[in-house]
This record gives C-alpha cells, sequence and structure tokens, in this order.
C-alpha cells in the first residue's frame, strides 16, 4: 500500500472557555483516525489551535478585567490538561492570534483581492453610541416585529420564530450598553462568493465523488443553488473596530479581518508552525498533489467549511490548495438532552478526569457510537457503564486474565509457537488474523461503531474457544500440558491481534498490553505474523477497571458543585487533576508556605441530605471548629470517621454549597483507579498543629 501523507484537524475552539464533551467527542474521533492511520505506516500531521479572535473573545476579555491577548493566551494554557487527560495525540497546537496567522490571513487576502475577486461598500448597521461600536445582530434586542415579544435578538424572534433584521425590531436597544442603538455606515470588505465562476467552482467541488457525506453535499448544495432571497450572496468579510482580529491589509483605515475569514486559516497557520519547529517546508508540503487536507468538523460549521473555505482557498491559488475532506459529525446529547454550545453538556470532561475516571472508557463508548453520518450521538449513563464493563473489562481483557497467568505459572511465561501445534484446536488466533482487513476498512470509513462490534464479536468467540477448551481443567489433568499450553499460547496471541485491533481507539491498553507481552508498540503489520515459539510474555498486569457506578453518579452530580463564572472555572482548571503522567508546575517554597495546613481531629462525621458525593465534617482544630462538606461519600462510612485525623487547608476561601459554607478542605488522595483515600497524620500529632 503506498504511503499516505495526510494533514489533518479539527475545527478550532473558540478561546473564550474551558472544552466541554462536544470538543472532547471530535478530538477523540479524529485521534482515532489518526491512529489507525499512523499504525498503518502513513505520514500523518495533525495540527489544532485556538480560535482567538471576535467580538464575543474581545468582550469576555474585558468582563475579565484582562487584554484579549492575555485573556486567550491563559485558554491556550488550560488546553493541555484535556490532551494529554484524554490521550489526543495532536502534533502541534496553536493559536489563531499569532505572526504566522496574520501573515497567512493577509497574503489570502490580497490573492483574493487581487484575483477581483473581494469589493467594497457601505453597509448601514446598529452602533451603540455608549460603546462606540458596531452590534452584531446577537447584541441587539428589542420587541419583535410580527408578534411583540419583548427582549428578542436582532436576528429572530424566539417566541415566533420570524426571522427579520435588526433594524426591523421596534424600541430596539444594545444588549452591552442598553443605550437606544443609531443607524451608522462604513465602509465594508466583501467577498464575491455569488460569483458564478465561484459557484461553478464549488459545485465541481462538492460534487467530487468520495470528497464529502452525502448529507453535507447536499445541504451545501442547497445552499449554493438558492434563489430569490434564499441565493446565495457574498461575505463581508470586515468588521469595524473596536475588534480584536488582524488587520485588513493595505488600507489606511482600521479596519480587521472577520473572525471566520482567519479562523480556518489558523489550520494552515498551525501547521506552518510546526513546520517551522519540525524544519519542514510549509509551502512545499502544502502544495504537494500528495498531501491531503483533511478537516474534522461538527455539523453546525458545514457552511464555512464548504463554501467559503474551499473557494478562498482555490482563488488564493498556489501554495494553497482546496480541502481534500470535510469530515463533519453531529452533536453529542447527553441522556438525549441536546444542551447549548455554551453551556456545553452536562459532563464536564476535566470533572470526569479529576474523578479518576478512565479516560479509554470514554474513548471506547465514543467509538462504540460513533459512525460515518452526520447523526447525534447520546452519551447514556446506564449504557457507557454496561458497554465499558461487559465488554472491555469482561469480553476483552477477561481472554488475557483468564490465560496468561497459565503461561506464567507453568511454561515459564513461554508461548508455544501457534504454527507448531500438534493438536488439533480451533485456530482462534487466526480467526482473528482474518477479519483485520474489515476492520480496517471500516475504521478507514470512520465507522468506527462498526469495528468495535466486529471486534467484539470476535473477542466472543475467542472466550467462547476458553469456555470451550477451560485451561482452568487442563491444568488439573496429567497428560494434557501440551494442550494447555497450546490453548493458552492460541489465546493470548488471539487477544494480541485484539489489542491491536482496538489500539487506535485504547492507546493506553494496547500500550500496556504491549508491554505485558514483551513487544515494542503494536502496528498494524503485527497482525501478519504470530510471536512464535518461545516467545516470553510477562505477568499478566491489570490492564482496565470496571466503572463504577458511584463515578458516574459523581460525575452527573452537577447540583453540589457551584456553578463557576467563566474566570473562576478557569482558575479551577488550574487546580485540577495532577494527572498521574504529569506532575505540576514547580512552586517556590514561597508559594507552598501560603497554604496554611492544620491537622484536625474529625469530631463529628454526617450524611447531608440529598447530595450524592458530600459528608459534612466537622473538625477540631485545637481550640477553634469548623466545618468542611468534603466529596469523600464514596469512600468512608461517617461513623468510621469520627475520632480520625486529617489534614485541613485551613486558609482556603470559604465555599458557599448547596448545603452550607464549607470552611476550608481535607486533603486527600485519588487517581486512575476509583477510591478516595484521605490523609492521616500518624498518631501524637495535635489538632492545630501546623503541616509543613
Ligand atoms: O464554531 C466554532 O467553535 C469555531 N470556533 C470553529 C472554527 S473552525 C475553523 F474554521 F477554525
Ligand atoms: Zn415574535
Amino acid at each position: 500500500m503506498p504511503q499516505r501523507r495526510l494533514f489533518v484537524t479539527t475545527a478550532l475552539p473558540y478561546a473564550n472557555g474551558p472544552f466541554h464533551i462536544g470538543h472532547i467527542m471530535e478530538y477523540i474521533q479524529a485521534d482515532i483516525w489518526v491512529r489507525f492511520q499512523r499504525m498503518r505506516g502513513h505520514e500523518v500531521h495533525f495540527v489544532g489551535a485556538d480560535d482567538a479572535h471576535g467580538a464575543p473573545i474581545m468582550l469576555a476579555a474585558e468582563k475579565a478585567g484582562q487584554a484579549p491577548e492575555k485573556f486567550v493566551a491563559e485558554i491556550a494554557r488550560s488546553r493541555k490538561q484535556y490532551f494529554e487527560g484524554f490521550n489526543i495525540a495532536f502534533d502541534n497546537w496553536h493559536s489563531t492570534h499569532s505572526a504566522e496567522n496574520t501573515e497567512l490571513s493577509q497574503d489570502i487576502y490580497r490573492r483574493l483581492k487581487k484575483a477581483g475577486l473581494v469589493y467594497t461598500k457601505p453597509v448601514e448597521q446598529f452602533y451603540d453610541p455608549v460603546k462606540s461600536m458596531f452590534l452584531a445582530d446577537r447584541y441587539i434586542k428589542g420587541e419583535c416585529p410580527n408578534c411583540g415579544a419583548k427582549d428578542q435578538y436582532g436576528d429572530a424572534c424566539e417566541n415566533c420564530s420570524a426571522a427579520y433584521a435588526a433594524t426591523d425590531l421596534k424600541n430596539p436597544y444594545s444588549a452591552l450598553s442598553g443605550a437606544a442603538p443609531v443607524l451608522k455606515t462604513s465602509e465594508h470588505h466583501f467577498f464575491r462568493l455569488s460569483d458564478p465562476k465561484c459557484k461553478a467552482f464549488l459545485k465541481g467541488w462538492l460534487e467530487q465523488p468520495g470528497r464529502l457525506q452525502s448529507q453535507v453535499v447536499n445541504k451545501a448544495k442547497e445552499w449554493l443553488d438558492g434563489e430569490g432571497d434564499k441565493a446565495l450572496g457574498d461575505w463581508d468579510i470586515s468588521r469595524d473596530p473596536p475588534y480584536f482580529g488582524i488587520r485588513v491589509p493595505d488600507i489606511e483605515e482600521e479596519k480587521y479581518l472577520y473572525v471566520w475569514l482567519d479562523a480556518p486559516i489558523g489550520y494552515l497557520a498551525s501547521f506552518k508552525n510546526y513546520c517551522g519547529k519540525t524544519g519542514r517546508d510549509f509551502e512545499q508540503f502544502l502544495q504537494d498533489p500528495g498531501t491531503e487536507q483533511i478537516h474534522f468538523i461538527g455539523k453546525d460549521i458545514i457552511y464555512f467549511h464548504t463554501l467559503f473555505w474551499p473557494a478562498m482557498l482555490e482563488y488564493a491559488g498556489k501554495p494553497y490548495k482546496v480541502p481534500d475532506h470535510v469530515y463533519v459529525h453531529g452533536f453529542i446529547t447527553v441522556s438525549g438532552d441536546k444542551m447549548s454550545k455554551s453551556r456545553g453538556t452536562g459532563i464536564s470532561p476535566l470533572r470526569y478526569l479529576e474523578l479518576g475516571m478512565n479516560p479509554e472508557w470514554l474513548r471506547y463508548y465514543i467509538a462504540a457510537k460513533l459512525n460515518a453520518n452526520v447523526e447525534d450521538l447520546d452519551f447514556n449513563p446506564d449504557d457507557f457503564l454496561a458497554r465499558v464493563n461487559s465488554d472491555l473489562v469482561g469480553k476483552f481483557v477477561n481472554i488475557a486474565s483468564r490465560c496468561a497467568p497459565f503461561v506464567t505459572k507453568w511454561f515459564g511465561g513461554k508461548l508455544k509457537g501457534v504454527e507448531l501445534k500438534k493438536e488439533s484446536v480451533l485456530d482462534i488466533a487466526l480467526t482473528v488474523k482474518h477479519a483485520a482487513p474489515e476492520v480496517a476498512a471500516f475504521y478507514e470509513a470512520r465507522e468506527f461503531g462498526k469495528a468495535i462490534r466486529r471486534i467484539m464479536d470476535l473477542a466472543d468467540e475467542v472466550n467462547r474457544f476458553v469456555d470451550a477448551e477451560k485451561p482452568w481443567e487442563l491444568a488439573k489433568q496429567t497428560g494434557q500440558e501440551t494442550r494447555l499450553h497450546i490453548v493458552c499460547s492460541e489465546a493470548i496471541e488471539a487477544f494480541r491481534f485484539l489489542a491491536i485491533l482496538l489500539a487506535p481507539v485504547l492507546p493506553r491498553t494496547a500500550e500496556l498490553s504491549a508491554q505485558m507481552l514483551g513487544v515494542k508498540q503494536f502496528s498494524w503489520n503485527d497482525l501478519q505474523k504470530y510471536l512464535g515459539q518461545d516467545h516470553a510474555i510477562g505477568a499478566y498486569k491489570h490492564l482496565t477497571s470496571r466503572v463504577d457506578d458511584r463515578q458516574l453518579d459523581a460525575l452527573f452530580d452537577i447540583a453540589s458543585v457551584p456553578q463557576a463564572t467563566a474566570p473562576q472555572r478557569h482558575a479551577e482548571q488550574q487546580q485540577h487533576i495532577a494527572k498521574e503522567k504529569s506532575v505540576s508546575d514547580i512552586v517556590t517554597i514561597d508559594d507552598f508556605n501560603k497554604l496554611d495546613l492544620r491537622v484536625a481531629k474529625i469530631t463529628r462525621a454526617e450524611q447531608v441530605e440529598g447530595a450524592d458525593k458530600l459528608l459534612k465534617l466537622t473538625l477540631d482544630l485545637g481550640g477553634s471548629t469548623r466545618t468542611v462538606f468534603a466529596g469523600i461519600k464514596s469512600a468512608y462510612e461517617p461513623a468510621s470517621l469520627e475520632g480520625k485525623l486529617a489534614v485541613l487547608v485551613a486558609n482556603l476561601a470559604p465555599r458557599t454549597m448547596k448545603f452550607g459554607v464549607s470552611e476550608g478542605m481535607v486533603l486527600a488522595a485519588s487517581g486512575a483507579e476509583p477510591g478516595i483515600f484521605l490523609i492521616s497524620p500518624d498518631a501524637g500529632a495535635a489538632p492545630g498543629m501546623r503541616v509543613k
């Protein structure tokens, strides 16, 4: 198979908040596909970036009392923990607020202008005289011109669904300042998307067989072929100051490129930044017809990616090249509930990690539910628990845990070469091996659910083989050593093949499995050969545990967690998860001494009505008393805590919770495995003593 060169991206997230589960789903989808391609020996460059520009981010920064540059830089710093936490292997993460993006965006703008596709015309728009800025429709409110409902946004009425222009609203006001907006005219720059040659190009691009999913082609063609007031219009690509963005080049006046113009160029900017770091020639790579440019995106941004983006690239000319594929996914719902983009969904990815839930579970579950269509995917907690526990643990891990110990105990850890077998046993490893091309085709086509189902059917077959052969009984019979050896070796080989097939979805479990089996990292080629006679495997190692129902309760127990504002959330993120892999940043002794840690005696521990994970603790600090709500209910009976010593962060700002005020925090350990372990000083320590 010839080696492919793939340049793969995911949609650039706005740099104004933490990732929600929808972002993580997209990254997992793309990461699985990328890992699969890498295992097949292809050259893959997988990049992302923050989408840093635009009015909403400028206003969010203003609200947080920060310069937008600082605001987006802080958000950027919070991204790493998600990628590490969920094993998402981007080669590079960059920002649209970067030198590369400024250069590329201005270059593309100039080229489009030169191609005669950019023109200017005056636009009359609402202007907020208090904030001194033009107002996008979402910042204008007023009474619906159709039904009279109050406080409706400038584009459509939530009450009667009528669509209208902001200027049609009755008694309009600025949602930013409350001031009555005035009409003001300014010169805007437009991209001539309606140009017949542009439309002809797009039609050809869209219809290229295999380029896009059929649902996406249909949607894009509806827009392209629209008539009357639905006709494809030209695209307003400039904004007036104040705006956080990239300057429109070569003009005196201060104007900025609309964020949606520079955002997709951010894909190229991140890639260029990566080329700089890795000594690659960006332009050469980009224009090489052998390079495939592939974007993974959600269904809400099809318009930008199938009309503006390819047209911009086409008419900018070399070294730019149109995207080869845009792969679109649906939204993620939680127990059937659609959640808004800004609020995210009920699952916080950081909380998931913080609870010590295994990232591979989520990867597995998402993979099992994904297909190549533009369909929504539902996260259902019961289904999640059932699938992870019965498939991953009950089927896959079960094979190794049942067979590897015999190899270790009876045969010095050495396998019997399966091709040398003398006895006629079902050739189960071969069965798995033979299914590999089918599984590969599913991965290639992003039919991950089908791939998982096929792999689990194979795991079922292997388990049936083990059940029929009963190694535990063979081990008790005399004269059955050879058969025991063959059966276990067959099963281990089958397990290894399954681990390879699952590796794009479960990179960490695959890594642990490879270590256990005494082989280096898995590649798809490893499906071609057996480990062979006398290959030594290690002792069976724990690969993954079961999902604990209580973890899911805690994951959804949003009621007991105060809803944080964006900056608070950001600050909280910084404290979250010192993950097993990475130790947190270095602090000085002075930083450490800011914490006032005290020995505290738990004098009372009580259940909290309505709280799934909290216990109410009364603590004696050697003179004073504190009340603390601690998230340790899943691990401790209240009575068992009374009289115990704990360590209290005594100078933590009090936190108002649903159940009362928590005056500090007790220290406890938790990790990738379930369980919470209270930190307790040795006997002899007295309440009130300082811990240093
Ligand atoms: O919809 C969004 O979240 C945008 N920030 C996506 C941008 S994708 C690309 F164009 F950068
Ligand atoms: Zn209305």
